[in-house]
């Protein structure tokens, strides 16, 4: 009986697990694009957030933890735009996918510029700080122009 009652423990065990694959897996084109988006708008708020300390709207003080921030997110920009990721609602261009090169550099102007900036930043050279910014700034362009659909 005992035998039997763990056979049968055993089959349900092996049928849910042989099931799990079939699920609907997260990381489907939807789920690509939304994650893709809401990483971006967190680029995009901090962006915001630095611009407002160049423009001497809110405290110098956190210029070294935003811009911090800025270089973490950077690392994060290159896993946003897995193959496939190319269908659905996003602004995001087919280019991205034929050109990886042009993409990919792309990507690392943005990367260099925002670890030039935290390092100018956390330095506390604060007269740079204007300069590094607006370089940095110059990235975002450099890749929406090219790989991001112009919004109407
Ligand atoms: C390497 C390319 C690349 C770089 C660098 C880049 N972006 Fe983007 N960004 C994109 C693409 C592509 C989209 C469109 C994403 C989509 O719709 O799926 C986008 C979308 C956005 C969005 C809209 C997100 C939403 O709500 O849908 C914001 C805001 C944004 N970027 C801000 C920035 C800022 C600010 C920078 C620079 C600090 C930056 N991006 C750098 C490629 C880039």
């Amino acid at each position: 009986m005992h035998t039997i009652k763990k056979l049968i423990f055993a089959l349900i065990a092996f049928t849910v697990l042989g099931l799990a694959p079939a699920a609907p897996a997260l990381a489907d084109s939807d789920a690509d694009i939304a994650h893709r988006k809401t990483v971006m708008k967190a680029v995009g708020g901090t962006m915001k957030g630095l611009a407002m300390i160049v423009k001497k709207q809110a405290p110098a003080k956190n210029a070294d933890a935003l811009s911090h921030a800025m270089f973490q997110l950077s690392k994060v920009v290159p896993d946003l735009f897995p193959e496939g990721s190319d269908f659905g609602e996003t602004g995001a261009k087919e280019e991205i996918w034929s050109k990886p090169a042009e993409f990919k550099a792309a990507v690392v102007a943005y990367q260099r510029a925002a670890r030039h900036l935290s390092t100018v930043v956390h330095s506390g050279d604060m007269g740079a700080f204007a300069k590094a910014f607006g370089a940095m700034g110059k990235t975002c362009g450099g890749c929406h122009k090219p790989f991001r659909v112009k919004k109407k």
